[in-house]
Order: structure tokens, then sequence, then C-alpha cells
């Protein structure tokens, strides 16, 4: 069977970068599965069309490549807001699932990180972990990385905007974002990436 390793948690926690560690220490084919919300919503913003139309939404997920997703074409605020309203819809879910879950079967194994990988899209995954941090100390590091880009950025917005999508993604009927009961809880708000991943490696390891 393939080797999975599951990664849910709230935006901005950090699962990105950990996801691409653990990847590359263990030579497996990582997706960040919020690409494929946001290369949909993207594709209908692109073409004009509604955001509300679930049957529209659906056949546009069906034609999403996870080949060539990329997030710095991906990472503007109106896509992720239009891809947590598109994320609600359960037939858009169903069409990416699928698409992910062909993805997850990939050998030598896999990482996976968005909402509902260890509930939803990969339920039997030997290793599954949900990483997550204070709102605040998401809102800070946020701000901090567009800061760092030379952006100006208002902090109280940035939290304000984490605090609703966090309540969008936890409150939707179909795959609310939460842990799985068997997953590992990762709370990164006073841990460094370098010390999450360590944690992450040794839960890994036993699982191996
Ligand atoms: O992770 P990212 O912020 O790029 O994801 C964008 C949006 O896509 C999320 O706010 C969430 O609503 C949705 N999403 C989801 N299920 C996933 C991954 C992302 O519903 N597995």
């Amino acid at each position: 069977m393939t080797f999975i390793i599951a990664i849910d948690g709230p935006a901005a926690a950090g699962k990105g970068t950990l996801s691409r560690r653990i990847a590359e220490e263990y030579g497996l084919h990582h997706l960040d599965t919020g690409l494929t919300y946001r290369a949909t919503a993207r594709a209908l913003l692109d073409a004009g069309l509604p955001l509300d139309d679930e049957l529209v939404a659906e056949g546009v997920a069906r034609d999403v490549e996870l080949a060539g997703l990329d997030r710095s074409v991906l990472s503007q605020h109106s896509v992720g807001e239009a891809a947590s309203k598109i994320a609600v819809m359960p037939a858009v879910r169903r069409a990416l699932v699928e698409a992910q879950r062909a993805f997850s079967v990939r050998e030598p194994g896999t990482v996976l990180d968005g909402r509902d990988i260890g509930t939803v899209v990969c339920p039997d995954a030997p290793v599954k972990l949900y990483v997550t941090a204070s709102a605040e100390v998401r809102a800070r590091r946020r701000f901090d990385e567009i800061v760092a880009n030379g952006v100006p950025a208002d902090f109280l917005e940035i939290l304000a905007d984490i605090v609703k999508r966090d309540e969008r993604d936890m409150g939707r009927a179909d795959s609310p974002l939460r842990p799985a009961p068997d997953a590992h809880l990762l709370d990164t708000s006073e841990m460094s990436i370098e010390a999450a991943f360590q944690a992450a490696r040794m839960i890994i390891d036993a699982a191996r």
C-alpha cells in the first residue's frame, strides 16, 4: 500500500512549508490541495463565470490539471476568498477529491495537505497531522511574510480575514475543517518550522 501522509489545518498554520519539507526528506510526491480549489476559483474568475452556480463550478473543477499547479500564480487574496466560497459546494468537492485520491496512491508515497485529507480524502492514511497555531500567530506570520516582500500590510485586517476563513472552513456542512480522531496535533504557536519538522519526523518514523 502507498505510504500516505495527510496534513490538515487552518490557513497560514505552516502546513505548506512543513509538507514540502517532509516530502523532500522522505522522497514523496506532494500535493497542496488548496491549489486545486484556488485553480478552480481562478478559472471561474478569469472566464467571468459566476461563483455561485454549483454545476458550472463542478464542470470547471473537473478540468483542473494537477500537474503545473503553482501557488505563485494563485496566491491573490481574491482567489483565496473565491476558493473558500466554492469549497462549500459538494459537487465541486466531489470532483476535486476524486483527483486528489488518484494522486494520493502514486508510488512510492505521497504527502497531501489541506483541510479534509485525514477525514475525507485519505481516511486510511497511516500518518495524519493536524497543524495549527493561534489566529494571532498565523496573522503575524502572514503579516511578516507580506512586509518582507516590501508590500504594506494591515495586521488587524489580516487577522480578521484569517478568523473569517476559519469560520467558513470549520462551519461548512460538507467536509468541515476538523482533526481526524487519529490525527496527531501539532500546535506551532510557539514552535519554529524546524521544531515542527522534527516533531513530525518522530511521528512519521514511528509509523513507517
Ligand atoms: O490552503 P488554501 O488557503 O490555499 O486553500 C484555499 C481554500 O480552499 C481554503 O480556504 C478552503 O476553503 C479550501 N480548501 C478546502 N479543502 C482542502 C483545501 C482547501 O476546502 N482540502
